[in-house]
C-alpha cells in the first residue's frame, strides 16, 4: 500500500522481514575477521564479601584470549542510571545469585562457556533478604521512602462513616523479549569505540561506556537497528551487557560479542517489581470515597536502578481515574538480594492501578453495592474532583462517556444479571465480569527526559532519509515516524526510509520509554521535515513566480494555480540552487514540571484513557479458567496508523494478562531462581487470546494538546487492562463465599492460587 501519510492503516516496515527472517538483528550481522565470544561467570551466593578471584584456569582454556574483573576497568566502575553505586563489575560484593562478577573473551561461544565454568571465587557468604515483607520491616531500601499527598488523609479517616484496610501482593514479570540482550564491540579507527547494543537507551549506554573506558563521549559510537522486543528491559539494563563486551573489546583491540542465553538472560537480568500494596480507606455508605492511605512496597532487588522512578509512576498512578478528596500515598523501594528489577511496559503504573481497582472492589463487596456504580461515583468529574494526588488537574477526562459507550455496545447490565443467574444454578463452573477503566498519564516522570531530535535529509532524486534518536522494539515507532515525514511533504510513504538509530546522528537523546517515542521522535522529525519544506516552497514560488503562501505540496507534486512541478524535480532544482536540503528538528514537550521533592507538579501533558471488560469462567474444582469475552475501548487520540495501534492494544492487553494469570516468578530459599526457562515459566501464547475479544479506538478523539498530529502514545496504558480479567477472577471466586469476605486471590492469578482462593472463599459460609 503506497497511501502516504498519517492516519493510514500501514504495516510496520519490517512486518515482511520479521516473519520470514531477512529482519537483521544483532545476533545475526556478519561477524567481524578475529571476532571473540564472551561469556560471565556469576556468583552463586545471594550475598558474600568476595575473596581471591582465581582466573588462572580460565586464561589457559582452549581458545581463550582475555578475562576481566573490577581491577581492569580503566575509568569509573559504575554503571548506575539514577543513583551511582551499581558497579559493572562489583570489587567486594556479590549481591545475588547470577551477579556477574568476572567475563571470559574466547574464540568460540562454547571456549568462553567452558572456560567461564573453570572460574574459582572465593565468598564469604553474608545474611540475604528475599521478601519484600522483611525487608519492609527492617527498612532495608535501595533509596529513601517518598510520600504523595494532598489533604489531611488521617482526619478524613477518622471522620469517616466506613473504613476498611486491605492488601494485596502482586507478582514480577520477566520481560521474555525474543531476543536476549546482545551487543558487539569493536574498536575502530584512531582509538574509538562503535557498538551495536540491544538497548532502548543508546545514549546512556555511551556515556557510561564512556565514564568506564575513560573515553570521551564523542568517541563512543552506539548504534541500534531494531530489537526483538524490549518492553522496557533494555531501558537501563543493556548497560551491563554493553560495558562488558566493551570492556573485554577494548582490553584486547578486537571486536567482542555478548550474547546472553535465555537461562543467563532470566537469571541475570532484572525484572517487573513485584508489589506488596496496602490501604486504609474511609467512604460514605454509598462508597464515596472521603480519604485515602496507601502503601506501596516495591521488591527492587540489590541495586536501585530505575526504581525510585518506577515508584513514583506507582504513586501517581494509585488513584487510576478516581478522585480521593484527602490522600496519603507512600512508596518503599525495598532492597532485596535478587536480580535487580526495572522498567516494564506500565513503569509501576500498573501496580498502582491495581492497588486502587482491587481497593474499590473491596468497597463494594463491603457495602453490598455494584462495583461499576462505585467506580462511577468515584470517577474524576469537574467542581472541585479534578485535583491528583501529586496537584496536577486532570483535564479532557473522557472516561464517563466511554464507560457510557462500553456499557452500550457490551450489554454490561444484561451480561451482569445473566452471570449472576448462571452462577446461582452452577456449583462447579463459575462466572465473573469485572469492567476496569485506566488513565495514564503520557510523559515521561522526569521532565528532562521529554526532549528529542531527528534529523531529515532529502536528495536530489527525491528520496527522504529519516534519522531520530527513537528505538524501534517492533511497537512501529519507524513506521509512523515515516508517516509524519510522508505527510509534511505529501509524498508516497516509500519515498521514505528511516535508517538506524546512532548517537552519532542525534546526540543526547532519550531512552524510547514512557510511551512517548512518537511524541518526542514524530515530533522532531515532524519540525526537520518543515524546515525543509519551506526552504523548498520558496525555491518552487521563485520559479513559478508566485508569492510562497500560495506553494501548495499534494500528491508528490509542488503546485500553485497552472504551476506544478514533481517532488524530485523540486529536489534537484534546490540542490543546483544551493539550498540546503537537510535539517534538524528539536521538540521539547511543553507544559510540564515536576518537584521530586514535593512530589507536586504537572508531570504530564495529557492522559490516555482505556476501558476493559472481562467476563471468565473458573472450574472450582482444578483452577483451571478461560477468558469468554473481553471488550476493549481505547483512546489513542487521532491515530496515526490504526493497525500498529490496535496491535499495541492486543498485545499489551495479552502481556498484562499473562503477568497476572500466568506467568510465576519461583526462587528458591538460596535466591536462586528457578523459572529461568520457557519450560518452567509460563508466557501466554496466542492460545490463550480471548476467546472473543473486541477492540475499538475511541472515535473522534483528536488529542486537545497538540501532540503530533493530535494523537496519543499507545505503548503501555492497554497492558494494564488486563487488571480486568484478574478482577473477573477474582469476581467469580467471590459468588462463593459470604457476601462482604475479603477477596483472598494475589496475582499471578495461576490455576493453583485460584483453587486456594475457591477454598479459601468456601471456608467463610457457615
Ligand atoms: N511493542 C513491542 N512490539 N515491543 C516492545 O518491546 N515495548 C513497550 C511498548 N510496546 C514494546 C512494545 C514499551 S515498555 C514502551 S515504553 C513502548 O512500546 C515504547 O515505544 P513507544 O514509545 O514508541 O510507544
Ligand atoms: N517511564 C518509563 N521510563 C522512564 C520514565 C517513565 O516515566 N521515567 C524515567 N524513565
Ligand atoms: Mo517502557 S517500561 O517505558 O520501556
Amino acid at each position: 500500500m503506497d497511501t502516504a501519510t498519517v492516519g493510514h492503516s500501514v504495516s510496520h516496515d519490517s512486518a515482511a522481514r520479521h516473519v520470514d527472517g531477512r529482519a537483521v538483528f544483532i545476533d545475526d550481522l556478519p561477524e567481524p575477521r578475529d571476532l571473540l565470544h564472551a561469556h560471565l561467570v556469576t556468583s552463586p551466593w545471594a550475598h558474600a564479601r568476595l575473596g581471591a578471584v582465581d582466573l588462572s584456569a580460565c586464561l589457559t582454556a582452549p581458545g581463550v584470549v582475555a578475562v576481566v574483573t573490577a581491577a581492569d576497568v580503566p575509568g569509573v566502575n559504575d554503571i548506575g542510571a539514577i543513583f551511582k553505586g551499581e558497579p559493572l563489575l562489583p570489587a567486594e560484593f556479590a549481591e545475588y545469585v547470577g551477579h556477574p562478577v568476572a567475563a571470559v573473551a574466547a574464540t568460540t561461544p562454547e571456549a568462553a562457556r567452558h572456560a567461564a565454568s573453570l572460574a574459582r571465587i572465593d565468598g564469604e557468604p553474608l545474611p540475604a533478604v528475599f521478601d519484600v515483607r522483611n525487608a519492609l520491616e527492617k527498612e532495608h531500601y535501595v533509596c529513601a521512602p517518598m510520600t504523595m499527598a494532598r489533604g489531611d488523609a488521617a482526619r478524613a479517616l477518622a471522620a469517616a462513616p466506613f473504613r476498611l484496610q486491605g492488601e494485596t501482593e502482586i507478582g514480577g514479570q520477566d520481560h521474555f523479549y525474543l531476543e536476549t540482550h546482545v551487543a558487539l564491540a569493536t574498536p575502530v579507527d584512531g582509538g574509538a569505540l562503535h557498538i551495536y547494543s540491544s538497548t532502548q537507551h543508546p545514549t546512556e549506554v555511551q556515556h557510561l561506556i564512556s565514564h568506564i573506558l575513560g573515553l570521551p563521549q564523542a568517541a563512543v559510537t552506539v548504534e541500534v537497528r531494531r530489537l526483538g522486543g524490549a518492553f522496557g528491559g533494555k531501558e537501563s539494563q543493556a548497560s551491563l551487557v554493553a560495558g562488558i563486551a566493551s570492556l573485554l573489546a577494548w582490553k584486547t583491540g578486537r571486536p567482542v560479542k555478548l550474547r546472553l542465553d535465555r537461562d543467563d538472560d532470566m537469571t541475570i537480568t532484572g525484572k517487573r517489581h513485584g508489589f506488596l500494596l496496602r490501604w486504609d480507606v474511609g467512604f460514605d455508605q454509598e462508597g464515596r470515597i472521603l480519604g485515602v492511605d496507601m502503601q506501596l512496597a516495591a521488591g527492587c532487588g540489590w541495586s536501585a536502578d530505575l526504581s525510585s522512578s518506577v515508584m513514583s509512576r506507582a504513586l501517581s498512578h494509585a488513584d487510576n481515574a478516581y478522585f480521593y478528596p484527602a490522600a496519603r500515598i507512600r512508596g518503599f523501594c525495598c532492597k532485596t538480594n535478587l536480580q535487580s528489577n526495572t522498567a516494564f511496559r506500565g513503569f509501576g503504573a500498573p501496580q498502582g492501578v491495581i492497588a486502587a481497582e482491587a481497593m474499590l472492589d473491596d468497597i463494594a463487596h463491603h457495602l453490598g453495592r455494584d462495583p461499576l456504580a462505585v467506580r462511577k461515583l468515584n470517577f474524576y468529574g469537574t467542581g472541585g474532583r479534578d485535583l491528583t494526588p501529586y496537584h496536577q488537574t486532570v483535564e479532557h477526562f473522557r472516561l464517563p462517556a466511554m464507560l457510557e459507550h462500553l456499557e452500550r455496545s457490551a450489554d454490561l447490565a444484561e451480561r451482569r444479571q445473566a452471570i449472576d443467574a448462571f452462577n446461582a444454578k452452577s456449583p462447579v463452573i463459575r462466572k465473573g465480569l469485572a469492567t476496569v477503566p485506566v488513565k495514564f498519564g503520557v510523559s515521561f516522570n522526569n521532565p528532562m527526559l521529554n526532549q528529542a531530535g531527528a534529523l531529515v535529509m532529502a536528495y536530489t532524486d527525491g528520496s527522504i532519509l529519516v534519522n531520530h534518536g527513537g528505538i524501534e522494539m517492533g511497537q512501529g515507532l519507524y513506521v509512523k515516524v515515516a508517516q509524519v515525514v510522508a505527510e509534511v511533504f505529501q509524498v508516497p510513504l516509500s519515498t521514505v526510509q528511516v535508517s538506524s538509530t546512532r548517537t552519532d546522528k542525534v546526540p543526547n537523546t532519550s531512552p524510547t520509554a514512557a510511551s512517548s517515542g512518537t511524541d518526542l521522535n514524530g515530533m522532531a522529525a515532524q519540525l526537520a521535515a518543515e524546515t525543509i519544506r519551506e526552504r523548498m516552497a520558496g525555491v518552487a514560488a521563485e520559479r513559478f513566480g508566485v508569492p510562497v503562501e500560495e506553494i501548495e505540496f499534494k500528491n508528490g507534486e509542488i503546485r500553485s494555480g497552472n504551476h506544478h512541478m514533481e517532488f524530485a524535480e523540486l529536489t534537484a532544482l534546490c540542490h543546483a540552487q544551493r539550498v540546503s536540503l537537510s535539517a534538524n528538528g528539536y521538540y521539547r514537550t511543553p507544559k510540564i514540571h515536576f518537584d521530586g521533592k514535593t512530589m507536586t507538579g504537572h508531570p504530564f501533558l495529557y492522559y490516555s484513557h482505556g476501558l476493559a471488560a472481562a467476563e471468565v469462567a473458573i472450574d472450582t474444582l482444578t483452577g483451571e479458567w478461560k477468558a469468554l469475552r473481553v471488550d476493549i475501548l481505547h483512546d489513542v487520540g487521532r491515530s496515526l496508523n490504526p493497525a500498529i495501534d490496535r496491535g499495541q492494544i492486543e498485545g499489551a492487553f495479552l502481556q498484562g494478562m499473562g503477568w497476572l494469570t500466568m506467568e510465576e516468578l519461583v526462587w528458591d530459599k538460596e535466591g536462586r531462581l528457578l523459572t529461568h526457562a520457557p519450560s518452567t515459566y509460563k508466557i501466554p501464547t496466542a492460545r490463550d487470546l480471548p476467546a472473543d475479544l473486541r477492540v475499538e479506538l475511541l472515535a473522534n478523539a483528536d488529542n486537545p494538546e497538540a501532540t503530533v498530529y493530535r494523537s496519543k502514545a499507545v505503548g503501555e496504558p492497554p497492558l494494564i487492562l488486563a487488571v480486568s480479567v484478574w478482577l473477573a477472577l477474582r469476581d467469580a471466586v467471590a459468588s462463593l463465599a459470604a457476601p462482604g469476605a475479603p477477596a483472598t486471590l494475589g496475582a499471578p492469578a495461576t490455576p493453583e492460587h485460584i483453587l486456594a482462593a475457591v477454598e479459601a472463599a468456601r471456608a467463610t459460609l457457615p
